[in-house]
């Protein structure tokens, strides 16, 4: 059975009370803490960096916290974000000059590395690096914010992806992130997902331990 992860989106949190926020949704059942980080230059729209992510650790925060970096360029980022205490670090290949270098230096801080696709970016930047990323995100939005639809062509990406994961027999998390929800989490774990982003679908509700209940009900069908 698959191993299905459920990582909320900070983005959708109150910032006011972060520390409460994510404690709330990781004792109501959250895998994983997704924190997105945007430059208001790759992405339009400015968030939350590094002294967060240090801040969340240091208030006691133990669970993996994915950094989603929508930064260009990102390399001084990574530096960061592994001194921050973060799990994962993901980032889009176009905003790297230096792909492999990137994902290297994620591994070498001790991380877990990651590349991120936007809904039109090409595959092919996965073609000499599959043994270099411990998960690949698919957006099923375009980045920079939160509440958005789910595009559909995203299952069609999916499926490639699991294909070609599966083909390569690497231990690669499939993470999606933009529009997930109670309604479309089954459809999308069926492309081939086994981590999902949620923001808007999980802190936009009063009862995060109903929502992510839910979700994992639709997983279990
Ligand atoms: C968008 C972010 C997402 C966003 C998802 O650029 O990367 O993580 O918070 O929000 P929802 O789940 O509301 O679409
Ligand atoms: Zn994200």
């Amino acid at each position: 059975m698959t191993d299905f992860k459920i990582a909320p989106s900070i983005l959708s949190a109150d910032f006011a009370r972060l520390g409460e926020e994510v404690e709330a949704v990781l004792s109501a059942g959250a895998d994983i803490v997704h924190f997105d980080v945007m430059d208001n230059h790759y992405v339009p729209n400015l968030t939350i960096g590094p002294m967060v992510c240090k801040a969340l650790r240091k208030h006691g925060i133990e669970a993996p916290i994915d950094a989603h970096l929508m930064v260009k360029p990102v390399d001084r980022m990574i530096g960061d974000f592994i001194e921050a205490g973060a799990t994962y670090i993901t980032f889009h290949p176009e905003a790297s000059d230096h792909i492999d270098r990137s994902l290297q230096m994620i591994r070498d801080g001790g991380c877990k590395s990651g590349l991120v696709f936007n809904p039109a970016t090409p595959l092919h930047y996965l073609d000499h690096v599959m043994d270099k990323v411990d998960m690949i995100l698919l957006m099923s939005v375009n980045p920079g914010f939160g509440g958005q639809k789910f595009i559909p062509t995203t299952l069609d990406k999916l499926r490639q992806v699991r294909q070609r994961i599966d083909e390569s027999g690497l231990p690669i998390r499939l993470e999606v992130d933009g529009g997930v929800g109670i309604g479309n989490i089954r459809e999308i774990a069926e492309a081939g997902a086994d981590t999902f982003v949620a923001g808007s679908a999980i802190f936009n509700t009063d009862d995060y331990r109903a929502t992510i209940d839910k979700m994992r009900a639709e997983l279990a069908l």
